[in-house]
């Protein structure tokens, strides 16, 4: 497993104000948007492309589209719902499928809800889009369920991780062929989960 850092202004200053507990909800739905696509243009960079041929109104020329089969873009619901307009944008001819998985609060084990995907992932480079990366247990179950249909790059974009998060996903996801890329990675996990000093609940503050 690889982990990626954007380290770059404009990702700190959104991430500061998502922080920031004043910020209301929309500004907040409006930021994540806005640093998925900001953590979407350094997660792509191995996006797979082809090489076509096209005339601009002066000359014949080449170039590259994003090639075949497409990537997937899977939202963790449902805060992951929060980032995948700003993929979309980014690889229009994606295709979209969903995880619902929830966290107990008390026990902090992920389950899953809900699957709608192709039961077939072979060869495909898939986008897995979550805010929050905690103790890890949600994005290494839902990468697991990605590999085993037969995906063979996984890249997963979070805004916010926990060391705890990075390691647990070390641990399992070893020699496996997926990236975490995300904002920063935070000082540890509180005793109910949260990231500290972290953002707060991504889901509530997006949709509660
Ligand atoms: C949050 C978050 C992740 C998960 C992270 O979702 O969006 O999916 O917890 O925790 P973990 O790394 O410890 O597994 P939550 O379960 O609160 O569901 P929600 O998106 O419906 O709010």
């Amino acid at each position: 497993m690889r982990l990626h850092v954007v380290d770059h202004p404009l990702v700190a200053h959104k991430l500061t104000t998502l922080r920031d507990q004043r910020t209301d909800s929309p500004t907040f739905r409006r930021l994540a948007d806005e640093l998925v696509t900001l953590l979407a243009y350094e997660a792509t960079r191995d996006v797979r492309t082809e090489q076509v041929d096209i005339s601009t109104p002066v000359a014949p020329t080449t170039g590259v589209r994003l090639s075949y089969p497409r990537p997937l873009v899977v939202p963790i619901l449902r805060a992951g719902l929060g980032m995948l307009d700003g993929m979309v944008r980014l690889l229009p001819t994606a295709e979209v499928g969903f995880l619902g998985m929830v966290r107990d609060e008390d026990t902090l084990q992920a389950t899953t809800y809900a699957t709608r995907m192709p039961e077939d992932l072979s060869g495909r480079q898939v986008y897995v889009v979550d805010p929050m990366l905690a103790t890890g247990g949600t994005l290494v179950a839902a990468i697991r369920l990605l590999i085993e249909r037969g995906a063979d790059d996984v890249t997963a974009l979070c805004l916010l991780a926990a060391p705890e998060g990075v390691e647990l996903m070390e641990r399992e996801l070893a020699g496996k062929p997926v990236t975490v890329v995300t904002a920063a990675v935070d000082e540890r996990l509180n005793e109910r989960g949260f990231i500290v000093p972290g953002l707060g609940d991504a889901g509530d503050r997006l949709y509660g």
